[in-house]
């Protein structure tokens, strides 16, 4: 009898994705414990001013944010899809605690020991929340969140992720949001917004080096555990910004003609001078493009929230 060997996900879309014209890989694979690293170095650089920016937001509109929430005063369910460490998140548990809301707070993150932190430290300075973390892709979670149908909720799904989905993902995104609300459930979502082309291109091409090490992390992550041998010398970082259609988009360039092998997939993959590797998208948005968003999967937008430079929106939205 024949014997299927099924490839573990990174190969198999490392698989699609090179064999791919133009060629591809995909972003979700950036977050390996290095990538994590390097991802908190991004965030603390002056030029990527997105976190900063959202934790303004929280900081002004906390209040705001907490009343909304927690309008029909019954206990509901704070769900935050892609928790990471929760800084931001935060400042809204302290508010709620603090206004005397009851709810129970529900942490979804691909990464475990991401929990296990966020576990550990909430559990030390906010010792009155209610919190049961769950571990996994939170696309798939969401396909079992039926048994949260019967309380209210609020869901959570912060620092501009939604940017980094294609057109195709954002409509399954917001379809599955769509099927998992019910009427008078909440989402908030962090949108980073079109700003001066120049202050967004630096914030992700930026002089320290950090997003060009973020990216050739990838292939470092593909030499160790697919076994290839991407040289990464022999490719540059590159950005793009289309004030059109708001999308930053990152490359890695091969500098010759050269051939990668992947013994794990018993390939080899050829790499023309100049071809480029497309790694991620970054999308911009204005309101009105966000508004289309809410309507189209079934929301109203209650408010935009923003900072003092109107450079991110976490904007909020209830199920019609
Ligand atoms: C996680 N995500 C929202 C970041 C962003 O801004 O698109 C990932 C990132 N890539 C390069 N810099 C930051």
């Amino acid at each position: 009898m024949e014997t299927v060997i099924t490839l573990p996900a990174l190969a198999q879309d490392t698989l699609q994705g090179l064999s791919a014209n133009p060629k591809f890989l995909l972003p979700r694979y950036f977050y390996d414990d290095n990538g994590s690293k390097i991802f908190q170095d991004i965030m603390e650089m002056p030029e990527y001013y997105l976190t900063r920016c959202e934790t303004e937001i929280f900081s002004i509109h906390q209040k705001e944010l907490a009343e909304r929430f927690s309008y029909e005063k019954e206990e509901f369910d704070l769900i935050e899809f892609g928790s990471g460490d929760g800084s931001k998140t935060k400042i809204l548990l302290h508010q709620l605690l603090e206004q005397n809301i009851k709810f129970r707070f529900i942490p979804i993150d691909i990464s475990a020991s991401a929990n296990k932190e966020l576990a550990s430290v909430l559990g030390s300075e906010l010792p009155d929340l209610n919190i049961e973390p769950q571990t996994g892709d939170y696309f798939e979670i969401m396909q079992d969140m039926t048994r949260y149908f019967s309380r209210r909720k609020v869901i959570l799904f912060l620092g501009s992720n939604i940017g980094n989905f294609s057109q195709s993902e954002i409509a399954s995104f917001l379809r599955r949001l769509e099927m998992i609300t019910n009427p008078g459930d909440q989402v908030l979502i962090g949108f980073d917004l079109k700003k001066s082309p120049e202050l967004i291109i630096q914030a992700y091409d930026d002089p320290h080096g950090h997003t060009r090490r973020f990216n050739l992390n990838l292939l470092h992550r593909l030499n160790r555990e697919l076994g290839a041998d991407f040289d990464t010398s022999k490719f540059v970082h590159h950005t793009t910004y289309s004030p059109v259609s708001g999308n930053v988009k990152s490359f890695l360039v091969s500098l010759t003609n050269q051939v990668v092998s992947i013994p794990l997939l018993e390939k080899e993959f050829r790499f023309k001078a100049w071809e480029a590797l497309f790694m991620e998208r970054s999308r911009k948005f204005d309101l009105t493009a966000i508004e289309h968003l809410a309507l189209k999967f079934g929301f109203h937008v209650v408010r935009h929230f923003s900072d003092q430079k109107q450079f991110f929106a976490d904007s909020l939205w209830i199920k019609k």
